[in-house]
């Protein structure tokens, strides 16, 4: 496991991008960690890094926002998936192998991931602006 601590919403934004360049395009990319923690901002400089530069926000309505970069990208929110039948109508089984899921609120299906998903756990520094991030799974 990898621990970052980033100090800014920018800092989690080159976090991101800099995890983009170690993917394959396959990957799952599980956030744990409650609101406001970093997760669409983690999401936005990953998306960046893949060459996709706006439009990334949380997909709290939607379920899932679809991106097209270096490879596909499906950006879930599972807040409010809380069933298996909610989680098959998200597309999230068919996604899998055909592009990087990003998942916030993974806490809502962690029974559902693949093997081999790259787990990212983000909790609150001691500043405001802190936020620590231990990942498993990938080598950084
Ligand atoms: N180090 C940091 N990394 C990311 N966001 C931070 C950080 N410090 C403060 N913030 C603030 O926390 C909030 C994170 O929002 P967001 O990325 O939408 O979180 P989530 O998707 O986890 O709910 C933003 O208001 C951002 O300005
Ligand atoms: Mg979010």
């Amino acid at each position: 496991m990898s621990r970052i601590i980033s100090k800014s919403p920018e800092n989690t934004e080159i976090l991101g991008e800099k995890i983009a360049d170690k993917l394959r395009g396959n990957e799952v990319i599980a956030l744990f960690g409650g609101l406001g923690m970093g997760k669409t901002a983690f999401t936005r400089g990953l998306c960046r890094g893949l060459g996709v530069n706006d439009g990334v926000s949380s997909p709290t309505f939607a379920l899932v926002n679809e991106y097209s970069g270096k490879y596909n990208i499906y950006h879930f929110d599972m807040y409010r998936v809380n069933t298996w039948d909610d989680l098959y109508s998200t597309g999230f089984f068919d996604f899998i192998d055909n592009g990087v899921l990003v998942i916030e609120w993974s806490e809502n299906i962690e029974g559902a991931l693949p093997d081999g998903s790259i787990k990212i756990t983000i909790t609150k520094g001691q500043d405001d602006n802190e936020r620590i991030f231990d990942i498993e799974g990938l080598e950084i």
